[in-house]
């Protein structure tokens, strides 16, 4: 177990090249923002205190965040890394370590910050990596192996510029000392600004030695400034689930045409089609299918469970071995239980329904509470809006329900009874009978086809 540390998330850039009105951390990676994604892998640390600082839409992010325990600290004017650092000093706890990370940097992993704080062992460190392409980070330079500094791409000299070994901007150091080379920056640079990375030289002149970590991959380090990075981003995200899914025993058809915006969990033996979505939290159990084009979120469903393709899912619970779709949609408050069959254009919202009840086809099932083993006939419609209120509509086990049947909420299907087709249900029916609405069929015989006049 690592020491409690404090954590300073930068965020106050303002990501000019978004071209965008929202700031740039709002933006979002795996349907959530920039900035929770860093923000989760700095609370996997137990820190001892978060500080963000803020500047460009600062308003906008702490009312995203309103719920986060975390500190705010505004940089008016963005004069740089070490500046914005210094914004942050007065909420920071003075016997910890401080580790800096940058909010639009969002894959950051917490196995690799972990690593960092390990190799500072209470002192100075830098998270580095060595690209093949190092073109606009700061560069370690090294003498004998050890960290002397870091310079920034524009104050380079050609020999430095050679250095592969990059600055991801993640540094940790011990919060006093911290402080005090704060102090000592200044902004005698290309830049004008008051370089952080400047603190380095400062901690090799105090007697630091500084060590350094590596992340395991390089989308770990990658910043977000325009729209195609982050597009890059979230494919490194989706390629990274989509092998731990197949890792950990699930078939997907298409590694690259799957959108996890959240998480999915699978149990052993899924296989997911293509282009699907999981948004939110969807777990899924064992041998579950889910077809090509279908879109889930916050859902779990159950062993053996089949989801054709075209299925909307959303907020529901779905038991052992149900087939959904083609082409269903289950709403929120929807709870199946085993062996439901749903099929194509079936819509059920906020209901219950029992073990092996089937509708499979073309029915709206709403606000309803449906018993074991129903038959609902096709374009079967529970009408539980009067204009003004939602209604219950309860249909009790071993039903079956006619084709074309509307049942008019509230109202109450009982045990085993029997709907014609085509049935008005306005009033409860009863157990075990059959009970239908339906106007006399007639002939007329004296009746001919109509004929267009000349
Ligand atoms: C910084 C590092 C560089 C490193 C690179 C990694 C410095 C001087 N340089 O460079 O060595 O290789 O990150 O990506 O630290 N920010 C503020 N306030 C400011 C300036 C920046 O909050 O006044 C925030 C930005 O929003 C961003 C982060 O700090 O989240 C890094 O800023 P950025 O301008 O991207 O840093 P670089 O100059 O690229
Ligand atoms: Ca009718």
């Amino acid at each position: 177990m690592n020491p409690p540390i404090n954590v300073v998330i930068l965020a106050a850039g303002q990501g000019k090249r978004m071209n965008s009105d929202l700031p740039k951390v709002l933006h979002s990676l795996g349907g959530l923002p920039l900035l929770s994604h860093v923000l989760a892998a700095a609370n996997t640390l137990n820190p001892k205190s978060i500080c963000i600082v803020h500047g460009h839409g600062g308003q906008q992010i702490k009312e995203r965040f309103s719920d986060a325990e975390v500190f705010w600290a505004e940089q008016k004017d963005q004069l740089g890394t070490g500046h914005a650092v210094i914004q942050a000093l007065p909420f920071l706890d003075a016997h910890s370590s401080t580790l800096v990370l940058c909010g639009d940097v969002p894959l950051i992993q917490a196995t690799t910050l972990d690593r960092l704080i390990r190799a500072a062992a209470n002192g100075v460190g830098v998270l580095t990596m060595s690209l093949a392409k190092p073109g606009g980070y700061g560069r370690i330079v090294r003498t004998n192996g050890r960290v002397v500094k870091i310079v920034e791409e524009k104050d380079a000299t050609p020999k430095e510029r050679e250095i592969c070994e990059v600055n991801t901007g993640v540094i940790i150091a011990p919060t006093e000392n911290l402080k005090r080379w704060l102090a000592a920056l200044n902004p005698a640079n290309a830049q004008g600004e008051y370089y952080l990375t400047d603190i380095i030289k400062h901690a090799v002149s105090d007697g630091f030695e500084i060590r350094t970590a590596q992340p395991d991959n390089e989308f770990e380090i990658l910043g977000v400034n325009t729209r195609s990075q982050l597009a890059q981003l979230e494919a490194s995200r989706r390629h990274q689930h989509a092998q731990k899914l197949m890792d950990d025993g699930t078939t997907l058809a298409d590694p690259n045409r799957i959108d996890i915006r959240g998480s999915l969990k699978c149990g052993r033996d899924c296989v997911i089609d293509i282009d699907c979505i999981f948004e939110g939290e969807v777990v899924l159990g064992d041998r579950v299918y889910v077809g090509p084009y279908s879109i889930l979120r916050d859902v779990r469903i159950n062993d053996g469970s089949r989801i054709e393709a075209y299925c909307h899912i959303q907020d529901a619970e779905l038991g052992r071995n149900c087939r959904i779709g083609p082409y269903a949609r289950v709403r929120p408050g929807t709870e199946l239980a085993d062996e439901v069959h749903l099929g194509n254009f079936v819509e059920v919202k906020a209901s219950k329904i029992g073990a092996g009840t089937k509708a499979n086809h073309l029915s709206y099932l709403g606000d309803s509470v449906i018993g074991k083993n129903v038959n609902v006939g096709a374009g079967t419609i529970t009408c539980n809006y009067d204009g003004a209120n939602k209604h219950r509509t309860i249909i009790e086990d071993d039903v079956f329900i006619g084709s074309d049947t509307q049942l008019v909420a509230p109202v109450r299907v009982g045990r085993g009874a029997t709907l014609g087709a085509g049935t008005t249900l306005t009033h409860d029916a009863p157990d075990g009978k059959l009970t239908l609405s339906r106007a006399k069929q007639m002939t007329s015989a004296k009746w001919s086809r109509p004929v267009k006049e000349r």
